[in-house]
């Protein structure tokens, strides 16, 4: 049976951040390209009126326009404007819900996006419930989900309690970016991978997510969570279950978040000894930050699957703020050839490289025969580069889902659990924060979790010799 569309979408949060940078230029999105055409409602508690709603919206799209570098949309906008609401209240306060309920009119199975901080998240699904506004509705939330495992199963608890799990859509708008789904293509679509895509092939995997901006403007969010709740347990474990997990059933996208459980379940809980966590100079004099804080906004670290593909090979994960460069970048390191030419390198140059942002990129490194009379060679690079100024930004495509009932992109009760489950060891016998420069990458002491045969590989740096 095909799911129904929701009939209206409701987002709290309506005047935060969020909304502001993500929620208003998908809507936009759907509204233009997708012909949404449904009530949206903003709810918030700044005693707006529904001009100062649209006149928020259209700033955040202009700014978001100008980012880009094209245009507003002029046609596009006012159809969406005609169908934006704005609901004032407290979320604490039934009468917020009851005047909800007036606005939805008609609509009988709308969206709830909850734009906000997760300790309200409990107050506003129990909120919905109490005024009837749950039935037959569905629920979008925003990581974190949980600060860690035990947190997890009391959410997932509160939200079974209002909701059935295929209402729920738990987002993490890396699993709408199209590099990231490229990793699981490119995996099952050529045939010439999976016969090497194991333990006897892959010496190691590093995984680097670095940023060269800080966290001014979140200061509050982001001394409540680190990086390690930020985007290690959510958007890079992500990243890691779609390069190893094993194929989804064909024709059954959903099955995807069946294979995540079953490698999350497999990989070994993070030995804290194999994590280093560092502070950039400067974080605490950041507004919103703890003035003692030791909150990390660089980790590195090193993990295991025990699966028979993946058994003994590492996984070296670094991510971090105010870093040299903005990069996501995956390199699946292939063993040497046996050697069979006296080369003066070391054969070190086959893998494979996926960029997932700013740029996409998947690269396969190789070594060819340089001219000359001697069997020597020198590495290349075959890069097969893809950007497409068409494609959907994660968010239209993610909302335009959860509008349809489609949940195979969000992470489900089972999948958040058993990711706290590898990292909350990493977060109860936290390693101590170590300070590091801005602009550099992060502390010496991360240097020693890569392996000293192979250290990091900083993205950024020049393509070689690309062909
Ligand atoms: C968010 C984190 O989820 O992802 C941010 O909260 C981070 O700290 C951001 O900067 C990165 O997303 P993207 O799409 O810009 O790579």
């Amino acid at each position: 049976m095909t799911a129904q569309s929701s009939d209206a979408f409701v987002f709290f949060g309506a005047s935060g951040d969020l909304a502001y940078k993500k929620i208003f230029p998908a809507l936009q999105a759907l509204v233009c390209r997708s012909g949404l055409d449904v009530p949206i409602i903003g709810v918030a508690k700044s005693e707006w009126t529904r001009e100062q709603l649209i006149e928020r919206a259209r700033d955040s799209i202009a700014h978001a326009a100008q980012e880009e570098g094209t245009v507003v949309d002029e046609a596009a906008f006012a159809r969406l404007a005609t169908r934006l609401q704005y609901v004032d209240g407290d979320y604490n306060d039934a009468a917020t819900y009851t005047n909800l309920k007036a606005a939805l009119g008609a609509a009988s199975r709308p969206l709830y996006y909850l734009a906000i901080p997760p300790v309200l998240f409990k107050t506003v699904v129990e909120g919905l419930q109490k005024t009837g506004c749950a039935a037959d509705a569905r629920v979008v939330l925003e990581k974190p989900f949980g600060r860690d495992l035990v947190s997890a199963q009391e959410l997932n608890r509160t939200l079974h309690g209002v909701f059935p799990e295929r209402s729920i859509f738990r987002i993490d708008h890396y699993l709408g970016k199209e590099a990231v789904l490229n990793l699981l293509y490119f995996r099952f679509a050529n045939a010439f991978l999976e016969p090497i895509w194991n333990r006897d092939h892959i010496d190691g995997v590093q995984i680097t997510m670095a940023e060269a901006f800080g966290v001014a403007g979140r200061g509050t969010f982001y001394d409540e969570v680190g990086a390690i709740r930020d985007v290690l347990q959510n958007h890079l474990l992500q990243v890691v279950a779609l390069l190893t997990m094993e194929a989804p059933s064909a024709g059954k996208p959903a099955s995807s978040n069946e294979e995540k459980v079953r490698l999350f379940r497999a990989m070994r809980p993070i030995d804290p000894k194999d994590v280093v966590r560092g502070q950039f100079r400067g974080y605490r004099e950041i507004q919103g930050v703890a003035a003692g804080s030791d909150v990390e906004t660089f980790v590195a670290l090193r993990m295991f699957i025990d699966t028979p593909r993946w058994n003994g090979v590492p996984f070296y994960i670094r991510a971090g703020k105010e870093l040299p460069v903005t990069a996501t970048e995956v390199m699946v390191d292939l063993k040497a050839p046996r050697a069979v030419f006296d080369e003066i390198e070391p054969p070190d140059s086959n893998y494979f490289r996926f960029r997932l942002s700013p740029e996409v990129v998947i690269a396969e490194g190789a070594r060819v025969k340089t001219p000359g009379e001697t069997m020597q060679g020198e590495r290349v690079e075959l890069v097969a580069r893809h950007q497409s100024t068409r494609s959907k930004s994660p968010y239209e495509r993610l909302l335009g889902d959860a509008m349809r009932g489609d949940n195979a992109l969000f992470i489900s009760d089972e999948c958040v659990e058993a990711a706290w489950a590898v990292v909350d060891s990493a977060l109860n016998h936290a390693a101590p924060v170590r300070e590091y420069e801005p602009g550099t990458w992060g502390p010496p002491e991360a240097e020693r979790v890569a392996s000293p045969e192979e250290p990091w590989h900083n993205p950024g740096r020049e393509a070689i010799n690309p062909c």
